[in-house]
């Protein structure tokens, strides 16, 4: 017998808290890191895979396979299971997303680890916004009107907080005002996050927008959207085109998905012919220095993502070292002794 066991770390979602998971600061590094190795060629990402139920053009909720390997000083494989449901949010106490998480180990492909990675999203997704203002949102942008005051637009708040430190007013805006209220009372003393029912008034006051909400067709119309502004979407589609079209700088986080996932801004003014791949810069390439962000004040930046698995591989595999660190989780065996090899 090999000395190699097939030992798997369960967390469960308040594991992987107690493992550090909502430290801003710590998944902002890991953000910008991953991203950073991307651009190095340390990261092998393919392109996730959507299962869309019931089907494409009904789609009601969809599972997801995000695999990535990073190699470098973190050596891990590992695949989000990312899913949403519109069924979960007419339920109370449901959230959209739920995922999971799974870690390899690249030599033996032994699972290490299997995790909640439902709040890993909401952290990861938030910081790759938040990676994305630091290097395109102006240095003296004092007003920021976020969208969506769900479970990211929570985390949200403290990544923009934490990437542009200018700012001193949030306007955080949501169809439902008890929802942007909630959110506002849990930062009260730390951050100023007024809530608001008026996305064009909030959206017109300010230099940075950041979208992430469930809107099924796109509200942030180019006439709110000041010419220097920073706009950045999380959802696929909730900005106008015109906007995405005419920006001076067009980010986007990974363009072989954004361009082939249906339903994408990227994907629609592509196949439209509107948007070829050397006409964006990808948060890789801003992290490696690749390619500039803002220039100058007078440029429009806009910001496009869906998400990729690599950051939430980084970030689950370092959840999992403090975990083992700190004799957090349940351990479980994949078999005591393989029947056939
Ligand atoms: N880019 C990524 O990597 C990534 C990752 C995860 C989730 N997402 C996307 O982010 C979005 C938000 O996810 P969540 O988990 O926070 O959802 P959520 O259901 O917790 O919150 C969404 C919020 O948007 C609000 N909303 C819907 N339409 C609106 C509108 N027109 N104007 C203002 N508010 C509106 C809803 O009232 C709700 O409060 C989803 O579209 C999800 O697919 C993106």
């Amino acid at each position: 017998m090999s000395g190699y066991k097939p030992e798997i770390l369960f967390l469960k979602q308040e594991d992987v808290i107690a493992a550090g998971l909502l430290d801003m600061k710590m998944i902002l590094e890991a953000t910008e890191k991953t991203f950073k190795m991307i651009a190095e060629g340390k990261v092998i990402n393919p392109s996730k895979i959507q299962l869309a139920m019931p089907d494409e053009e009904n789609m009601q909720s969809f599972c997801m396979s995000m695999p990535s390997y990073i190699g470098g000083d973190i050596n891990v494989a590992g695949f989000k299971w990312a899913s949403e449901s519109r069924f979960n949010i007419t339920q109370p106490g449901m959230p959209l997303g739920v995922d999971l998480t799974v870690l390899s180990d690249p030599l033996t492909v032994y699972p290490k680890a299997i995790m909640d990675a439902t709040l890993i999203t909401a952290m990861r997704t938030s910081a790759a916004a938040g990676v994305a203002a630091k290097y395109i949102a102006s240095k003296n942008t004092k007003v920021a009107c976020l969208v969506g005051a769900g479970v990211i637009g929570r985390t949200m708040v403290s990544a923009i907080m934490e990437s542009v430190p200018s700012i001193e007013k949030i306007l955080l805006c949501d169809l439902n005002m008890a929802k942007a209220e909630g959110i506002a009372k849990e930062y009260e003393g730390k951050y100023n996050v007024v809530p608001c029912g008026d996305t064009e008034a909030a959206a017109k006051q300010a230099n940075l927008i950041v979208t992430m909400t469930t809107a099924t067709k796109p509200f942030l119309k180019a006439e709110w959207v000041k010419p220097n502004a920073t706009v950045i979407q999380m959802a696929p589609h909730e900005i106008e085109e015109e906007i995405l079209l005419k920006a001076d700088k067009k980010i986007i986080d990974n363009w072989s998905q954004l361009s082939h996932i249906t339903g994408s801004i990227i994907h629609k003014t592509h196949v439209a012919g509107k948007l070829e791949e050397e006409m964006c810069t990808t948060l890789p390439q801003l992290a490696a220095g690749l390619k500039p962000g803002r220039e100058s004040e007078d440029e429009l930046c806009v910001c496009a993502t869906l998400g990729v698995g690599a950051v939430d591989i980084a970030i689950a595999h370092q959840l999992y070292l403090n975990a083992l660190e700190k004799g957090i989780g349940q351990k479980l065996m994949l078999w005591d002794n393989p029947l056939w090899v």
